[in-house]
C-alpha cells in the first residue's frame, strides 16, 4: 500500500491552493492528463516545513494541460516558456502554480545547464533527471489516487534517516550547484550525506574538472546558503572542503565569527562577506555575473587588501581609509586580515555623523559651497579625533573658526 498524505494536503496546504488542486484534479480527469505534486513541496509535506512553492508536474505536455485549466475558466495563464513546456498560473485569491511537462534532460557540457531531450516522458523517467532522493518524491493529484506518494528511488527511507543521496554517480559532474544544494538542505534541515555521495562529491572537488560550468546557477544556490546566515553553514561549507570549488585555499575564519560580525553590523548583503572570505579567482568571479553593487564588493576588498597600511596615523586617515569601501568588503578585509583599523572603523568611526547640514553652516556664516566642503570636513576631523562630541559643539566649533 503506498503512503497517502492527502491528510496532509488537508492540513498544510492554505484553502485556496488546495482548491486549486482539487480544480486541476478534475480537469484532470476530464482530459485524461496524469498530474502530479513534485520536488520541494512533497519533501517539505514529510518534513513538516513551511511551505513555499506549488510544483506540479504533468506527464505529457504542461502547456496543454494549462490551457484546458485556463479554458474552464479555473485559473489564468501567465507565462509560458516554450522550449521545455513550463508555465506559471494563477488560479483565484493570488495562488500561483508551475506546471513542468515530465522531460528527460541531456547534459551537452557537463556542468552546463541541461537541455531537454524528451518532453512528456514517463513520471518515473523525470525523476531520475533530479538532485537527491528526498527531492524525487511525487504525489498524485488524480481521482482515483489522490494523496498517494510514488516513491522510485527511496526518498522516503532518505527523509526518515535524514540522508542526502545523489541518484546516480554522474550527478555533480552533471549539476555541481548540487554540492551547494546539498549544504543548504544538510543546514536546513540537519540531514547528512550518505557515504557514497560524501565520495563523490570530493572526488568532484578534489578533481576540479575545469571553470567551464554554470557558475550562474552556483551563484543562485550560494546565495540562498549563505543568506541562511549562520555561522554553522560556514563551518559545513569548509569542513566538506567545498572552497575547492571555487580554486581556493581555506581561510583561518569560523563561522561564528563572521555571523556575530554580521549581527551587529547590518549590511545590504550578508550572504556575499561569506562568499568574499573564500572567493578570489578572477575569472570566477567574472563569471558570477555579479551586479554592479556586488562586484565593487569585490573589488573593494581587493584594493583595500592591496594597500598598506602603516600610513594611517589618526583615526581621520582611518575613516578617510575605508569611508568610500562598500561595508561587506570592509567586513571581508577585517575577517582576512584582523586589522585592528578595520574594526575601529567598523566598530566606532563608520558610526560617527555630522549633524550639521550645509544650511545650518550658510546661517552660521559659511556661505561658498568650496568653504562649507572643508568646513565639513574639519568638523568630522574633530568629531573623529573625539575633541567634539554632539551638535552643540559642532556650533561652538564653527563659530570659532568663523569669528
Ligand atoms: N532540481 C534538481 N537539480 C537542481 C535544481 C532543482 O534536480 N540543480 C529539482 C529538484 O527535484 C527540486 C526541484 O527541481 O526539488 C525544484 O527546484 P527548486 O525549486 O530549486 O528547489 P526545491 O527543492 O523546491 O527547494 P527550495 O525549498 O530551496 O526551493
Amino acid at each position: 500500500m503506498p503512503i497517502n498524505l492527502k491528510d496532509k494536503i488537508e492540513h498544510r496546504l492554505s484553502e485556496n491552493v488546495q482548491k486549486a488542486l482539487l480544480s486541476c484534479s478534475k480537469t484532470a480527469e476530464k482530459y485524461g492528463f496524469k498530474i502530479y505534486l513534485i520536488g520541494g513541496v512533497v519533501r517539505d509535506l514529510f518534513l513538516k516545513k513551511e511551505i513555499f512553492d506549488i510544483d506540479v508536474t504533468v506527464e505529457g505536455d504542461a502547456v496543454e494541460f494549462c490551457h484546458k485549466l485556463a479554458d474552464e475558466k479555473l485559473c489564468k495563464i501567465l507565462q509560458v516558456q516554450d522550449k521545455l513546456k513550463t508555465a506559471k498560473v494563477l488560479f483565484s485569491e493570488n495562488t500561483e502554480i508551475d506546471f513542468a511537462s515530465t522531460r528527460q534532460e541531456f547534459y551537452p557540457k557537463r556542468g552546463h545547464l541541461p537541455v531537454a531531450v524528451r518532453i512528456g516522458c514517463s513520471l518515473q523517467e523525470d525523476v531520475y533527471r533530479r538532485d537527491f532522493t528526498i527531492n524525487s518524491l511525487a504525489i498524485s493529484l488524480n481521482k482515483e489516487t489522490f494523496g498517494d506518494v510514488i516513491d522510485y528511488v527511496g526518498g522516503v527511507d532518505d527523509i526518515k534517516n535524514k540522508t542526502l543521496k545523489v541518484l546516480h554517480d554522474n550527478s555533480f559532474c552533471e549539476d555541481p550547484s548540487r554540492i551547494i544544494r546539498g549544504l543548504k538542505f544538510a543546514a536546513r534541515f540537519g540531514f547528512h550525506r550518505d557515504k557514497h555521495t560524501k565520495e563523490l562529491q570530493e572526488k568532484y572537488q578534489n578533481e576540479q574538472l575545469h571553470k567551464d560550468i554554470s557558475w550562474t546557477r552556483i551563484k543562485s544556490e550560494i546565495k540562498q546558503a549563505f543568506s541562511l546566515n549562520t555561522g554553522k553553514i560556514f563551518d559545513m561549507f569548509l569542513a566538506n572542503g567545498e572552497e575547492k570549488l571555487f580554486y581556493a585555499q581555506k581561510p583561518e575564519i569560523k563561522g561564528l565569527e563572521i555571523q556575530t560580525l554580521l549581527e551587529n553590523h547590518h549590511v545590504d548583503f550578508p550572504w556575499l562577506v561569506y562568499l568574499g572570505c573564500v572567493l578570489k579567482d578572477e575569472e570566477i568571479i567574472e563569471a558570477f555575473c555579479f551586479t554592479r553593487a556586488e562586484k565593487k564588493v569585490f573589488s573593494d576588498r581587493d584594493t583595500l587588501l592591496s594597500e598598506n597600511l602603516s600610513m594611517l596615523n589618526s583615526n581621520y586617515d582611518i575613516y578617510k581609509f575605508f569611508e568610500k569601501r562598500a561595508p561587506e568588503a570592509v567586513l571581508i578585509y577585517y575577517l582576512l586580515t584582523k586589522r585592528k583599523e578595520a574594526l575601529i572603523y567598523i566598530e566606532k568611526l563608520s558610526k560617527i555623523r555630522i549633524e550639521l547640514k550645509g544650511n545650518d553652516l550658510k546661517e552660521l556664516g559659511v556661505t561658498d559651497g568650496k568653504e562649507i566642503g572643508k568646513m565639513l570636513d574639519e568638523i568630522l576631523k574633530k568629531k573623529l579625533s573625539g575633541a567634539i562630541v554632539n551638535k552643540k559643539d559642532e556650533i561652538a566649533f564653527v563659530k570659532t573658526k568663523t569669528k
